[in-house]
């Protein structure tokens, strides 16, 4: 039980509670055994009164738009762009420290960008902005492997593709791959659901996430930029990503190639990447021994496989990275930071 009458721990609020990353984010309070003394789950007014368990105790969600946040030390808020954009201010104004899993302040000078495993840091202390922000789903996994490459070989380029699964839409996307691929089994002419993904998911790859840019990419693709410069704290980094969306439920993989300033030893590179936290290295050169969103295993790790250098060029290499997007990419890494701001006294 992580409810606790502990005058230190923290009461809660996780704004988004019934989503796809809300509902990860109660499974993880219970599995970490986080400390609370309170625990509020908010959403839209669509979900208000409606019941939901979190360490085995009954819990009513309540409105946003009529919440008091005076009530709460901590707000996870894990619902949209526009509702963080909208209601975060008046949360922090009224005294809560926000951990913020949208886009909306990432890039915020006076908003620190975690990820504890790279830059907890950044966590010694209340940010001025009162908000912390999670990164992107598939920045997170990204930067974790990047961090020791950076700090042994030094980074030249990394060139990534990611593969990036329906669930990353939340609880609307993985619905409507499961409809779309239940009709298309049935008809492969038939008109198949393309509201959340356009066309279709259901037995296709579609390599358009988020929205257009001027400059031609995504505004997936730009964040993977932005935001691996501001976490490892490498201002010129050079990142190019085609974002791509792939007829997978759950889990977000990538093929990054990463081309460094000097000659890379694959030895030390696997040693160096299995030596960092909740990380695993599948390197067995049977066939099938790599990763995948289905069969990678433990959830809360950052699974990577297929590491090779360039014959033709050592100082670059390929790896194959796969992580849960809901747990490592939003809800994982948002308690994480709550656990090193508890940690620190933050809190
Ligand atoms: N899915 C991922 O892999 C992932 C990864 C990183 C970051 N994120 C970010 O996390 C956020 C949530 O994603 P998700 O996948 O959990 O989406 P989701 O399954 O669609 O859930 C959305 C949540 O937000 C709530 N909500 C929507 N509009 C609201 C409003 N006007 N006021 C209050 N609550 C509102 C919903 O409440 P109702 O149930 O009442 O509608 C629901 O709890 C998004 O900003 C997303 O970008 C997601």
């Amino acid at each position: 039980m992580t409810l606790t009458t502990d005058a230190p721990a923290p009461r809660i609020a996780l704004v988004g509670a019934t989503g796809a990353v809300g509902t990860a984010l109660i499974r993880l309070i219970e599995e970490r055994g986080f400390a609370y003394r309170d625990v509020r789950l908010v959403a839209s007014p669509r979900s208000a009164g409606r019941e939901l368990e979190v360490d085995g105790r009954p819990y009513r969600v309540e409105a946003l738009d009529t919440f008091d946040f005076s009530t709460v030390d901590l707000a996870f808020f894990s619902a949209g762009s526009s509702v963080s954009r909208t209601w975060v201010p008046s949360a922090v104004e009224q005294g809560a420290l926000v951990v913020d899993n949208t886009n909306a302040f990432r890039m915020d000078p006076a908003t620190p960008l975690v990820v504890p495993q790279v830059n907890a840091h950044e966590l010694g202390r209340r940010p001025d902005s009162g908000i912390i922000a999670n990164p992107n789903c598939s920045t997170i996994p990204l930067v974790r492997l990047l961090r020791p490459v950076a700090d042994r070989w030094g980074i030249r380029q990394v060139v990534v593709s990611t593969y990036q699964a329906a669930s990353g839409r939340g609880h609307s996307g993985i619905a409507e791959l499961q409809e779309a691929s239940r009709v298309t089994l049935a008809d492969p002419a038939a008109q198949a659901p393309a509201e959340e993904f356009t066309p279709t998911l259901a037995f296709n790859v579609i390599p358009f996430i988020d929205e257009l840019l001027e400059s031609g990419f995504t505004l997936e693709e730009q964040k993977m930029l932005q935001e691996s410069r501001k976490i490892l704290g490498l201002p010129h980094l050079d990142v190019t990503t085609t974002c791509v969306r792939v007829p997978v439920v759950n889990g977000h993989s990538e093929a990054a190639w990463v081309e460094c300033n000097d000659v890379v030893d694959r030895d030390e590179l696997v040693r160096l990447l299995a030596a960092e936290p909740e990380v695993t290295v599948h390197d067995a050169t049977t066939p099938g021994a790599f990763p995948t969103p289905r069969t990678a295993g433990e959830p809360d790790h950052v699974h990577v496989g297929r590491v090779r250098v360039a014959p033709h060029n050592p100082r670059g290499f390929w790896m194959w990275i796969v992580a849960d997007n809901l747990r490592i990419g939003a809800a994982l890494n948002a308690l994480q930071i709550a656990e090193a701001l508890t940690e620190r006294g933050v809190l």
